[in-house]
């Protein structure tokens, strides 16, 4: 190469005559038509590495300066320095214009500028994650963890250390899918109560838990039923909590929730693992209680079942239920995001039908 020679010569011949010789406006010239005459990006990176790469011909001239008189060297300094910034500028000029080149450099075809880009859809996050974001914010602000438990669990947690032993016909609530397991028993988790006591198991009271997390069951699916959705499980510990503190906070998640004052009500019911057991119900927002297909022309929804946890659970997780007391609630994720939402099917939760999804 030209320039290769050229300062091959300077290389040899450190002396200052040799430094003087270097002719920058013929310098100047080869290297503006070899940057004018590079096809592609990739052309031209090898023309900027032989100029002003680590051991291009800027860095070899710099280099050989030191070899010439004070005088001389700030005169040619500055000319090399104008050099380089010649160079500079000839090398942006000429990747602007390859990069808007009219012509693909692989294929060498013309390419049509004036085509409309591809648009690019950017998605968002599920309603039930939106939801379920919501809700945990607002549980961690009145002081509560977030916990966690298996979603293929243990027939011990699932059922008998929530006080539902083989036998007892409160199993049948919670058909479920059991998986090909022997030691132990493995099922998919009905509800998020097992993680109380795994909770429990591992933490001292007092505590306050919350668990959003996706549960199982057997289930002909309907308008408010699924066979897979969110249950968010709640559990309060302490030497005197009682179901009044549970109405407060629940009462104040709903408020915070739904943005309003929200109507609830508690009917006794029966779970094993709290006693006493009730549900609670909240009017439905849908139909503002008149009636309608989500809450069975009836003006009310169940929204959760809740009740004081029994003793013998506190027990099974190694607490001393003479101690130790509180609340638990386990509420349909998906109900109250159909609630918020006015959304008057659960299935369409799982449709994958964007029409539906892109309204959040
Ligand atoms: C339970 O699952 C209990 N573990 C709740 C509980 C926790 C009681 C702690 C006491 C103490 P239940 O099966 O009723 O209870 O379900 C709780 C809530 O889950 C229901 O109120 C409802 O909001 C929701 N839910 C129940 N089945 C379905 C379903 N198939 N599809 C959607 N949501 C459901």
């Amino acid at each position: 190469m030209i320039l290769g020679k050229k300062f091959g010569k300077i290389k040899q011949n450190k002396q200052k005559k040799d430094m003087e010789k270097i002719d920058l406006e013929r310098l100047k010239e080869l290297a503006h038509s070899e940057i004018s005459q590079s096809k592609n990006l990739k052309e031209l990176d090898q023309v900027f590495k032989r100029y002003l790469g680590k051991n291009g011909q800027v860095s070899l001239i710099l280099k050989d300066l030191k070899t010439v008189s004070p005088k001389e060297k700030a005169k040619l300094g500055k000319e090399i320095n104008e050099f380089k910034s010649f160079l500079e500028v000839e090398f942006v000029r000429k990747g602007g214009e390859l990069r808007s080149s009219l012509v693909d450099e692989e294929t060498g075809q013309w390419i049509d500028t004036s085509v409309p880009g591809k648009k690019v859809n950017l998605g968002h996050l599920h309603p039930l994650t939106q939801a379920k974001r919501e809700i945990m914010m607002i549980f961690q602000g009145m002081g509560f963890n977030v916990a966690k438990g298996p979603e293929a669990e243990t027939e011990w947690y699932n059922f008998d250390a929530l006080n539902i032993p083989a036998d007892h016909p409160a199993r049948d609530m919670w058909d479920t899918f059991w998986l090909k397991s022997e030691k132990p028993r493995l099922l998919l988790r009905t509800h998020t109560s097992p993680v109380q006591v795994r909770y429990m198991e591992k933490n001292q009271p007092p505590l306050k838990i919350i668990v959003p997390d996706k549960i199982f069951r057997h289930e002909a699916t309907d308008a408010t039923h699924e066979a897979q959705f969110y249950q968010l499980e709640g559990l309060m510990i302490g030497e005197d909590i009682s179901v009044a503190n549970f109405k407060a906070i629940l009462q104040e998640f709903l408020r915070r929730f739904f943005g309003k004052e929200i109507l609830i009500r508690l009917r006794p019911s029966f779970f094993p693992f709290t006693e006493p057991s009730f549900e609670m119900d909240i009017g439905c927002a849908l139909c503002d209680g008149k009636g309608c297909l989500v809450c069975k022309e009836s003006g009310w929804i169940e929204l959760m079942g809740a009740g004081m946890v029994h003793p013998k659970v506190l027990e099974n997780a190694g607490l001393d239920s003479r101690k130790w007391q509180g609340f638990a609630f386990g509420v349909g994720l998906d109900r109250l995001t159909m609630m918020k939402y006015k959304i008057n099917e659960i299935r369409l939760f799982h449709s994958g039908d964007l029409r539906f999804l892109q309204q959040f």
